[in-house]
C-alpha cells in the first residue's frame, strides 16, 4: 500500500518529477504550491495539492498530518523583490520545523531535505565527501548550511531528517542548460569554465531523494551528484553541439573579479525594487566561477544508488539529443 507523502516546492522544477515519480508508486502525495497555478499542475500529475506558503502554519501542518515522508523542496536560490536566499531558505526550514513540532512525529518515518553542493563553496576543483566542513562562498550557501543546522538540531530531538546536497540539476526545461540563450547566441558567463560544477541528471536526482527517504540514517547527509564530474566548458560545448546558436562566452577573465562583483551587488539593489527576480547577482558569479567536485560513494555503497546517466556530457547527448 502507498505512503502517505507531502512535499514542499511540489510545483518546483525537481517537485514536478518527483510528485510524478511517487504518484507512479502509488504514494498518496500532497504537494505544497504558493499559488494556484503551481498547485493546479502538481495536481495534473495525479497529487493532491494545499496552496500556501511555509509561513502559513495551518496549511503546513494539514500537509504534514498523517504524513510518513515529507520532501522539503521549497526553497531555491532567491526570490523576487526582497525574498533573500535567508529568507527562502533559513526561515522556510524554521516554520517547517515549527509545523513538525506542532503536528509531532508520530507517523513520520523519514524528512528529506534539498540543500545544495553550495554549501563546499570554492575548493578549487577538490573532491568533497560530506565530512568535510561546509565553507560556502555565497549567501545561497550559507542560508543552506543553517537550515541544514536547524534540521540536524531538529534529528537531535528525534525528527527522522537526512540532507541530500544537490548539485546541480538538468534535464528537459532546466535553465542551468542555458540552451535559450546558447541558440540566440547570447550565453556569457563569468570565469573560464575550466572549473567543475557538480551536475545531476534529474531522473538520478529523483532517484536519489527516494532512495534516501527510504533507506537513508536518520541526521545523515548525501552528497547527489554524477560520478564522473565534467567542466563547466565541456558541460556547455555539448550542449550547443546539440542545439546550435554560439557557444557560451566566458567573460571574467578580462574584468577584475571586484568590479564584477560591484556591477552584481548595485544590479542586484536596484531589482530588489521590482518584482522581478535579479539573475546577475554576486551569488549567481560565483556559483559559476567556483570549482568543486562531490564524492557520491555513500549514496553508492549505503543506498544503493544506480545512476542512468553518470556523465552530464552523455547526459545532455539523451536530454537534447546527440551531436
Ligand atoms: N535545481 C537545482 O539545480 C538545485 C540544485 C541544488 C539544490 N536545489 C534545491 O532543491 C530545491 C528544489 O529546487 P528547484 O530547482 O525545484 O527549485 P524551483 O523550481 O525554484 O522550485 C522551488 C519551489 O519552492 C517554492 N517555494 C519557495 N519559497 C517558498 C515558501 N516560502 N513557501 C512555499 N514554497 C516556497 C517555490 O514556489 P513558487 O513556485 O511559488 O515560487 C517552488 O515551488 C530548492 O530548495 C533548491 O534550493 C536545487
Amino acid at each position: 500500500m502507498g505512503r502517505r507523502v507531502f512535499v514542499t516546492g511540489a510545483n518546483g522544477r525537481v517537485g514536478q518529477p518527483l510528485v510524478r515519480d511517487l504518484v507512479a508508486a502509488g504514494d498518496d502525495v500532497v504537494g505544497l504550491s504558493r499559488t494556484e497555478q503551481g498547485a493546479a499542475q502538481v495536481r495534473a500529475l495525479g497529487a493532491t495539492c494545499l496552496v500556501g506558503s511555509l509561513a502559513d502554519r495551518d496549511v503546513v501542518a494539514r500537509g504534514l498530518a498523517g504524513a510518513q515522508v515529507v520532501y522539503h523542496l521549497a526553497g531555491g536560490l532567491r526570490g523576487p523583490g526582497k525574498q533573500t536566499p535567508d529568507l527562502i531558505n533559513r526561515l522556510g526550514m524554521e516554520q517547517l520545523l515549527a509545523a513538525v513540532d506542532a503536528v509531532g512525529t508520530g507517523d513520520l518515518d523519514a524528512l528529506v531535505f534539498t540543500s545544495s553542493c553550495a554549501v563546499y563553496g570554492n575548493r578549487s576543483g577538490l573532491v568533497v565527501d560530506e565530512e568535510m566542513p561546509p565553507q560556502p562562498s555565497t549567501r545561497y550557501g550559507q542560508s543552506k548550511v543553517d537550515a541544514e543546522r536547524l534540521l540536524l538540531d531538529a534529528a537531535g530531538r528525534g525528527v527522522p531528517a537526512r540532507i541530500a546536497r544537490l548539485a546541480a540539476v538538468y534535464g528537459p526545461g532546466f535553465p542551468f542548460m542555458l540552451v535559450d540563450q546558447i541558440k540566440a547566441g547570447k550565453a556569457r558567463l563569468p570565469g573560464e569554465g575550466r572549473n567543475y560544477v557538480p551536475t545531476v541528471h534529474v531522473d538520478d536526482a529523483v532517484q536519489a531523494l527516494r532512495r534516501i527517504a527510504d533507506a537513508g540514517q536518520d541526521g545523515r547527509v548525501y552528497n547527489v551528484a554524477d560520478t564522473d564530474p565534467v567542466t563547466l566548458k565541456a558541460f556547455y560545448t555539448q550542449v550547443h553541439k546539440a542545439v546550435g546558436g554560439k557557444p557560451v562566452w566566458f567573460w571574467s577573465t578580462w574584468i577584475p573579479s571586484y568590479v564584477q562583483e560591484a556591477v552584481a551587488r548595485a544590479n542586484e539593489r536596484v531589482q530588489s525594487h521590482t518584482p522581478r527576480r535579479p539573475m546577475f547577482t554576486p551569488d549567481n558569479i560565483k556559483l559559476f566561477r567556483d570549482s568543486v567536485r562531490m564524492r557520491v560513494e555513500r549514496l553508492q555503497s549505503e543506498l544503493g544508488m544506480e545512476w542512468r546517466h553518470p556523465n552530464a556530457v552523455e547526459g545532455l547527448k539523451v536530454v537534447l539529443g546527440s551531436a
